[in-house]
């Protein structure tokens, strides 16, 4: 595994294992606990993922030093605002048993973004997260709430993959040295990526399957990726990635494949008001 430098010193694994839509009470706790003994050491979950305890026993249950595995967590619409934001915290630390995380996003961008930020930003000064970032933010929606944060994020959690390379979005997050984590990077399974001409041909030339070079060409283009997957050999395989490179010509036909457009558009009129009427992690 290697490690990426993010922009407040800290280190991040740039493969984490994300458990998106996997349930909680044994589904998440078994995943995790496969994840953890495959090698990897990030994990990536949300409070809107509602499975942030079943993480945090596996965590436990699996014998590693908290301080060797990398906890990403996430605070939810509902808890906006400063002082809900504060309890948001607090929340999911209790959810995942721990005293503090790796790193806590703002999970989406709508609403009083700013008062949450700056809960963030205190609570990283308490000590109960290490870094902090942000996600789903577009360039539109960046360059908006960005300027008006006191200190910079550490990572934009968006929809990455070869058919979304958010080439816009990192022209303008490099200027800050925030690094992207791509969710989706797997294109949540779409053939049009995983049966790809391209991407079959270098899997067949390097022994390896297509999850594989994409998770590959991610990592050597810079990117912190989140593949999720509950099936052992998929959970395993994901990061068997570390012993061969792809050429620049080849990471040059994998950079054309962007379509400049994912399944998700964050600056759509209604999306934060969706997201909230449709997520509830309290009342
Ligand atoms: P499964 O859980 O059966 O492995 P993403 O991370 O982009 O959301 O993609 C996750 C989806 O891709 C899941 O449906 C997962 O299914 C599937 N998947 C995970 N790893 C691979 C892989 N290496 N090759 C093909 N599909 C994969």
């Amino acid at each position: 595994m290697i490690n990426v430098k993010l922009n407040d010193g800290n280190e991040i694994p740039a493969i984490g294992f994300g458990v998106f839509m996997i349930e909680n009470n044994g589904p998440t706790y078994d995943a995790v606990k496969l994840a953890l003994k495959a090698g990897y050491r990030h994990i990536d979950t949300a409070a809107a993922y509602f499975n942030e305890s079943d993480v945090g026993r596996a965590v436990k249950d699996s014998g590693i030093a908290r301080d060797e595995i990398f906890i990403t967590s996430k605070l939810w619409l509902q808890d906006y605002g400063y002082d809900a934001a504060t309890k948001g915290i607090d929340t999911s630390l209790k959810n995942l048993g721990m005293d503090y995380m790796d790193l806590y996003l703002l999970h989406q961008p709508y609403g009083d973004v700013v008062g949450a930020w700056k809960a963030l930003e205190d609570a990283k000064k308490a000590g109960k997260i290490k870094s902090i970032g942000i996600s789903n933010m577009t360039p539109k929606i960046y360059q908006n709430f960005v300027p008006q944060f006191e200190s910079l994020p550490a990572v934009n959690q968006v929809e990455c993959n070869p058919l979304f390379q958010q080439k816009e979005l990192r022209g303008i997050m490099a200027k800050d040295d925030v690094k992207i984590e791509a969710w989706y990077p797997l294109g949540h399974g779409d053939a049009k990526l995983l049966k790809n001409e391209k991407i079959s041909a270098l899997a067949e030339k390097y022994g390896k399957n297509a999850g594989q070079i994409i998770l590959r060409f991610e990592v050597q283009e810079g990117f912190i990726t989140l593949p999720k997957s509950t099936n052992p050999t998929r959970i395993a395989t994901n990061i068997e990635i570390f012993d061969f490179e792809l050429t620049e010509n080849e990471m040059n036909q994998l950079r054309a494949m962007d379509t400049g457009k994912g399944s998700h558009n964050p600056d759509a009129p209604g999306v934060g008001e969706y997201l909230l009427a449709n997520y509830k992690v309290h009342d």
